[in-house]
């Protein structure tokens, strides 16, 4: 099987700031089938050039989403890419099939230790409950979505279990 062009949409308010994203990024940087994308660095006056983003969907085969959890759910810098690129005609409604057949794989971080993503735990709900709505945006664009990587409890991880963290993910990344 031909190595799947990979784009990696990195979406993280302040990359300089980040402990977890920066590294996860830094790790699958020199992948040579990868395309690392940092959009709140590209416009950092939010003003999405669309028809670039929707051009380096169409040249990529698997498409993630790396980010941190914020508020159960994407940053904001994420949820206007999403707004703004996924337009009708381009990802749904008559002749949106750009996205369709792709793989849209999460790679997210979240404060909280995976213990309290429970029904039974602090935050009610587990991630992939939280994520009903990226799941129902991957079948509206007619892209696979694959069982996310999520690394819990992320404030208090310590360097080896991050270093352990970007290993799973590079193979993930990896053919
Ligand atoms: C604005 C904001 C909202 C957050 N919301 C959540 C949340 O809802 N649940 C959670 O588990 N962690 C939450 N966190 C913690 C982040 O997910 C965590 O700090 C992040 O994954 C670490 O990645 P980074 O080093 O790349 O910033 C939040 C952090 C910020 C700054």
């Amino acid at each position: 099987m031909p190595t799947r062009r990979t784009l990696v949409v990195v979406a993280h308010p302040d990359l300089a700031s980040s402990r977890v994203t920066a590294h996860l990024a830094d790790a699958i940087g020199d992948l040579e089938h990868v395309t690392v994308h940092n959009i709140a660095a590209t416009y950092p006056d939010g003003r999405i050039d669309v028809a670039r983003e929707q051009q380096l969907l169409r040249e990529h085969d698997v498409i993630v989403w790396q980010f941190p959890w914020h508020w159960y759910s994407v940053p904001a810098v994420l949820k206007s890419w999403i707004d703004q690129v996924l337009e009708f005609g381009f990802a749904y409604g008559p002749g949106g099939t750009a996205l369709h057949g792709k793989t849209l794989q999460l790679v997210t971080s979240a404060g909280g230790p995976a213990h309290s993503y429970r029904t039974d735990g602090h935050n009610r709900f587990t991630i992939a409950e939280l994520l009903r709505p990226i799941d129902a945006t991957a079948h509206l664009t007619g892209m696979r979505l694959a069982t996310p990587l999520v690394l819990f409890g992320a404030r208090t991880a310590s360097d080896e279990d991050l270093s352990l963290h970007a290993k799973q993910y590079r193979a993930l990344l990896t053919p």
